[in-house]
């Protein structure tokens, strides 16, 4: 320790309640995980025509991955799967073919939604994306947050005791999956 751990926020909106949530999480951590957001906000479309001369935003975005210990997804959910946006960002890790950053990497998988599922569906096509990207997916906690106003204040508090108690340990669990990942797969 300590484990650097990459959290990407599936939406760019300003006022997000992922990044919100997300926030939150990061305040919520275990000592020994060290959280830094990995923007995608600025990265251009996906073109495997640029695969030999990889964009500046794309290459330092596999370079944060790279960097990272594991990653956590906070993303909403779009239609029933998830945002354009993020998906963009996976392509991206996970180009040119033989180079995924993704491959190996430990991951997570939160979601918030004002919607009664909570980004159930989305989380489901994430982990498959990110199963065929061999990345290795926590499974042990799955975190639907139904997001009402106020559940995360301004200070990145979840204000609700249960909800917070819930998600405390699933921070915990991921540190404990990260290191278990680490131990057992090799990363390179
Ligand atoms: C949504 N929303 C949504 N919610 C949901 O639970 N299931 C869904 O399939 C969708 N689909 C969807 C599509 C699009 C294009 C938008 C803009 C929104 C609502 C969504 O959960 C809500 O806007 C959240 O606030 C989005 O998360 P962020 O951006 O606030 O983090």
């Amino acid at each position: 320790p300590p484990y650097r751990i990459g959290v990407i926020v599936g939406s760019i909106a300003a006022s997000s309640i992922n990044r919100r949530l997300a926030r939150a999480l990061m305040a919520l951590a275990p000592a020994a995980l060290e959280c830094d957001f990995i923007e995608i906000d600025r990265l251009p479309l996906y073109d495997r025509d640029r695969d030999d001369d990889y964009p500046q935003e794309a290459r330092e975005l596999k370079r944060a991955i790279d960097e990272a210990d594991g990653l956590l997804f906070v993303t909403p959910e779009y239609n029933r799967s998830i945002p354009g946006t993020l998906k963009n960002a996976i392509d991206w890790a996970s180009r040119p073919y033989g180079e995924n950053a993704l491959s190996r990497k430990p991951v997570g998988i939160v979601g918030t939604s004002p919607g009664g599922i909570a980004t159930a569906v989305g989380q489901q096509h994430l982990k498959s994306i990110l199963a065929y990207c061999n990345a290795p997916l926590m499974n042990e906690i799955e975190a639907y947050v139904q997001y009402a106003d106020g559940l995360v204040d301004d200070d990145d508090r979840v204000t609700v005791d249960s909800t917070r108690e819930f998600l405390t340990d699933y921070m915990r669990s991921f540190d404990g999956f990260v290191r278990r990942v680490l131990t057992v797969v090799p990363q390179d």
